[in-house]
């Protein structure tokens, strides 16, 4: 499997010129090629190169999209799904302009987040930054970044109403202009941030392996990148991967799920945890025709940091049920659910997880269960479904 994936990464880059897993574009040239983005005029012809590329993301959602109403597709649209009391009661008290010019496709709300340094990337104009800044209360940290200077006007004239909305003596959330593939050049410190989210983002990067070893810097061992893109059931062809609205739209740049896997291994991350996964419906038929039968899904994953000489062996564990909001249960992936006071036994990659992040409080652990073998005993019991099978 190791093998093949790394003849598929070199193959990859002898081959392709201008992909998604681009192995000659440096983060260093990322601001020297940004600085010099001349805006396009919408319709000609599609972007050449993942610099051109970009400079046309920025033009589509700094000047084409005002609203969420100026979308194409369904893609950047949150797909209608309950949303629990508390974290519809944060979104209410965001400012409205905010929440206008929202373009997420999944809901980033990981847990246990008080006190917490978050960074947001790809923040647009800031709802989820706004949101979560309620959650990490005043003690925690939300940074967003975004390289649209019109995404992120919107979300700085809000810093004080929103400091004063929610009671906190001075702003615990910031704005930085800057690429995600390049987060150090943007001033962003090393093994700094608890968790990272993003939201429907990283499909729109040209280099998304530059995004994850950057977000794997800047987090803290025992961290986690939480985050929802739009993903393919294959790998798309070179005139999808080109096409400008389709770029825009973030279905022209998703990546294979299988490639996300790949990459995240060589970065470093443990292997990537599926939180929740949906149909993405195109809703527009001129597009769905380009398309022809590619599927794509609109899925969150939660990819964790942690040291490689940890040790990764199984055992039990047992949830206090002390997570705010999840006293019953906490829900950590699609495939594992801890009851409060239930004793399960974990794999070692997930026991080495739990015992290494903010969870280490919220569980008690029982080393050297009698199953040793590394294969997991929770079982699947909430459906989001295997990763695999998406469809
Ligand atoms: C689909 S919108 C999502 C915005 C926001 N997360 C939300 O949920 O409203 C994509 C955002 O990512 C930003 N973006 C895309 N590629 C980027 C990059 N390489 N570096 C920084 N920001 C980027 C765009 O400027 C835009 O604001």
């Amino acid at each position: 499997m190791l093998v093949h994936c790394r003849t598929v990464s070199l193959f990859l880059c002898l081959t392709q010129t201008h992909t998604s897993l681009d192995c000659s574009w440096k983060p260093t040239q990322v601001q020297r090629e940004h600085a010099n983005c001349t805006r396009t005029e919408p319709g000609s012809n599609p972007c050449p190169t993942p610099q051109a590329r970009s400079c046309e993301t920025v033009d589509y959602y700094g000047r084409v999209l005002k609203s969420t109403s100026d979308l194409k597709s369904n893609a950047c649209l949150t797909p209608a799904t309950p949303v629990a009391p508390a974290v519809r009661r944060v979104l209410e008290e965001v400012h409205p302009e905010v929440t206008r010019r929202y373009y997420g496709c999944g809901m980033v709300v990981p847990e246990c987040l008080e006190g917490c340094r978050v960074l947001d990337l790809g923040c647009g104009a800031g709802r989820d930054c706004y949101m979560l800044s309620q959650l990490v209360g005043d003690r925690g940290l939300v940074t967003g970044i975004d390289m649209t200077e019109e995404q992120l006007d919107v979300a700085r004239k809000y810093v004080g109403y929103h400091t004063k909305k929610f009671g906190y003596k001075k702003p615990n959330t910031e704005f930085v202009q800057g690429y995600i593939e390049a987060l150090q050049e943007a001033g962003l410190k090393g093994s700094f941030y608890d968790i990272i989210i993003s939201n429907c983002v990283v499909n729109l990067s040209p280099n998304k392996k530059h995004v994850l070893k950057e977000a794997h810097h800047v987090l803290k061992d025992g961290g986690e990148l939480y985050f929802s893109d739009i993903y393919c059931s294959h790998r798309l062809p070179a005139e999808i991967r080109t096409h400008k609205v389709l770029w825009g739209e973030c279905l022209g740049g998703a990546l294979w799920w299988e490639d996300l896997l790949r990459l995240a291994e060589e970065v470093g991350f443990c292997t990537p945890r599926l939180v929740a996964a949906s149909t993405v419906t195109v809703g527009n038929k001129e597009l769905q025709s380009l398309l022809r039968d590619y599927k794509f899904v609109s899925a969150t994953f939660r990819l964790f940091k942690i040291p490689r000489n940890v040790s990764n062996e199984s055992c039990r564990v047992i949830y206090d049920g002390n997570v705010t909001g999840h006293e019953d249960f906490l829900k950590f992936d699609a495939y594992h659910t801890f009851r409060k006071n239930e004793v399960v036994t974990v794999d070692g990659e997930l026991a080495s997880i739990l015992k290494m992040s903010r969870f280490a409080e919220e569980f008690t652990f029982q080393d050297h269960a009698e199953n040793k073998t590394g294969s997991c005993c929770v079982m699947p019991k909430v459906g989001a479904g295997d990763c695999r099978k998406l469809p």
